[in-house]
């Protein structure tokens, strides 16, 4: 089956799908997105996911293309043309095509581009054995709960990683706390197995993922405090892990390759990894 695109107004063949070379997104980053995953050919987390596209939209004052009843219909069409059983949805609103100026052009109109692909199978041994994360300054803005497309940071740290070796790389903020990974939040379990993420102020992305973690902790009577952590706490802690849409959650055993607990997959981790499936699953 050949990949279709959602582009303003169109389903198109995915190697024709383009926008215009004075899209905003192109040449400002004046945009916003969502992932939000596929399973079993339904949207999971559909609701929060959109919920934060609206709020992403209105922080930057990008008017929504269409109603988010509209936006529905539109994702379970790219969904069907491209039919995903289970992968992730790509939604992306930029502030339109319009001649090159800094300040909101007054005749553009949102762009609203939807793609959709099977989602690769979780690499078993990054699940099995976990994953290792170096630690890098936070060089991002001051609005990084906004989902916008503005990533260019967070694609430096992600390359940073990549060349160490590891598979994600934490910010870590002026007062040398971890804010988040470049495309996942951040979490430590405490010798005390308290459950620890940052709060979710305007220095990280509230995770969707992050919210269903949450909810799962509480509905489990696990501890968990919502602060700041320190490089040294997570390096201290007795587990530690990270979350997203994509990679739903990974045990992390080495921080800047020190081992963290006894440098092997968390218990807490794991089980929070197998509820957060079933949730996934028990939503289709
Ligand atoms: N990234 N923090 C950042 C900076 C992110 O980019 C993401 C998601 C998350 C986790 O959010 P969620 O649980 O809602 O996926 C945290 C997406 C998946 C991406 O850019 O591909």
């Amino acid at each position: 089956m050949s990949r279709v695109a959602y582009v303003d107004g169109q389903y198109l063949p995915h190697h024709l799908a383009a926008v215009h070379i004075e899209d905003r997104g192109y040449q400002f980053a004046d945009g916003v997105y969502e992932v939000m995953g596929v399973v079993g050919g339904s949207l999971l987390d559909e609701g929060p996911h959109l919920t934060r596209l609206a709020r992403s939209l209105a922080e930057l004052r990008i008017p929504a293309p269409m109603s988010m009843a509209a936006l529905r219909i539109v994702m379970r069409e790219v969904i069907r043309r491209n039919g995903v059983h289970d992968g992730i949805i790509y939604v992306q609103i930029t502030r339109g095509v319009a001649s090159r100026d800094h300040a909101f052009p007054k005749a553009a109109g949102p762009v609203l581009v939807v793609t959709s692909r099977r989602k690769r199978p979780a690499d078993p041994r990054a699940v099995d054995d976990g994953v290792a994360v170096i630690t890098i300054p936070d060089i991002r803005w001051q609005r990084c709960d906004i989902k916008s497309v503005a990533l260019l940071p967070n694609v430096l740290g992600k390359q940073r990683a990549k060349e160490a070796g590891a598979f994600e790389a934490w910010q870590v903020d002026r007062e040398g706390k971890v804010s988040e990974g470049t495309s996942t939040n951040a979490w430590i379990v405490t010798s005390d197995a308290t459950v620890i993420t940052r709060q979710a102020d305007s220095a990280i992305l509230n995770g969707v993922t992050r919210l269903a973690i949450l909810d799962i902790v509480r509905r489990e009577g696990y501890a968990f405090v919502e602060r700041p952590f320190s490089v040294a706490e997570a390096k201290s802690a007795r587990e530690a892990f990270l979350t997203s849409t994509v990679v739903d959650l990974l045990p992390v055993v080495t921080i800047d390759g020190d081992p963290v607990g006894n440098g092997q997959p968390g218990t807490l981790s794991g089980k929070l990894r197998e509820y957060y499936l079933a949730r996934a699953a028990s939503a289709i």
